[in-house]
C-alpha cells in the first residue's frame, strides 16, 4: 500500500522545506495545502475567490472546502506515496481523513510533529523569501538567495499575520498532537535543528 505520511508543526517549522526534499530524494508527492490555495488565488479561480480573505488574514479556510480538496487530490494520487503537508490542521479534519482514508484503500501511517518555540517561527517566518519563478523557498539569514534570484515575501508572512497565524496554530491545530498520539501515530521531531539534522530525524522513523 503507498504510503501516507502527515507532516504536522507550527507555521514555519520547516515542514514545506523537508518535504521537498523527500519530494527529490524518496520519490513522495507533497500535498501542501497551503501551495494549492495560493496557486488558487494567484489563477483568481472559485477555490482562490473563497480563500484568499482567509489566508491574508492569517485565518484558516473553513473545513468543507480543505477536506473536499483533499480527497480529490489522494483520489488522483492513489498510488503514489504521499506527505499531507498542511493538513489535517483542525480536528474536523482529521476526523475526516480518517473516514476518507480507508475508502480510497489507504491507511495513515505516521504523523510527524515538527517542535520548534514561538521565537524561532517569527524569525523563520519574517526572514523568508520565495523565488516566484520555482516557488523555492530560502531564507535572509540562514539560507540566503543566489544575487540573480529576484525574490518576494509571502503576503502572510507580515508580523502581525504571523502573530494570527500562530494564535490559530495553538487553538486549532495543536489538539491533533493528542488526537494523534493517542492513535499511536506521533512521532516527534526537534525543528529547532539544521535542515540535514531534521531531514535525518524525519528519515529514520519514517
Ligand atoms: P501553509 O502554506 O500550509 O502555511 P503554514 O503551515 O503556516 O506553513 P508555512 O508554509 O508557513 O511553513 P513551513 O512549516 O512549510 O516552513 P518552511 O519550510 O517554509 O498555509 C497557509 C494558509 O493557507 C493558512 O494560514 C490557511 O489560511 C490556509 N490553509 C492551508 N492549509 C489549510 C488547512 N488544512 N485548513 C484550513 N486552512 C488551510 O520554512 C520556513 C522558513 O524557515 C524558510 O525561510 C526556510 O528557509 C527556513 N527554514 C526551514 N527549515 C529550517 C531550519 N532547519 N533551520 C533554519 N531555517 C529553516
Amino acid at each position: 500500500m503507498a504510503k501516507t505520511i502527515i507532516f504536522l508543526g507550527p507555521p514555519g517549522a520547516g515542514k514545506g522545506t523537508q518535504a521537498q526534499r523527500l519530494v527529490d530524494e524518496k520519490g513522495f508527492v507533497q500535498i501542501s495545502t497551503g501551495d494549492i490555495l495560493r496557486e488558487a488565488v494567484k489563477k483568481g479561480t472559485e477555490l482562490g475567490k473563497k480563500a484568499k480573505e482567509y489566508m491574508e488574514a492569517g485565518k484558516l479556510v473553513p473545513d468543507d472546502l480543505i477536506i473536499a480538496l483533499m480527497e480529490e487530490k489522494l483520489r488522483e494520487l492513489s498510488d503514489r506515496d504521499v506527505i499531507l503537508d498542511g493538513f489535517p490542521r483542525t480536528v474536523p479534519q482529521a476526523e475526516a481523513l480518517d473516514k476518507m482514508l480507508p475508502q480510497i484503500g489507504r491507511n495513515l501511517d505516521k504523523v510527524i510533529l515538527f517542535e520548534l518555540s514561538d521565537e524561532e517561527i517569527i524569525k523563520r517566518l519574517s526572514g523568508r523569501r520565495i523565488d516566484p519563478e520555482t516557488g523555492k523557498v530560502y531564507h535572509i539569514e540562514f539560507n540566503p538567495p543566489p544575487k540573480d534570484v529576484k525574490v518576494i515575501q509571502r503576503e502572510d508572512d507580515r508580523e502581525e499575520v504571523i502573530k494570527k497565524r500562530l494564535e490559530v496554530y495553538h487553538s486549532q491545530t495543536s489538539p491533533l498532537v493528542d488526537y494523534y498520539k493517542k492513535q499511536g501515530k506521533l512521532f516527534v521531531v526537534d525543528a529547532s535543528k539544521s535542515p540535514d539534522e531534521v531531514y535525518n530525524s524525519i528519515i529514520s522513523v519514517i
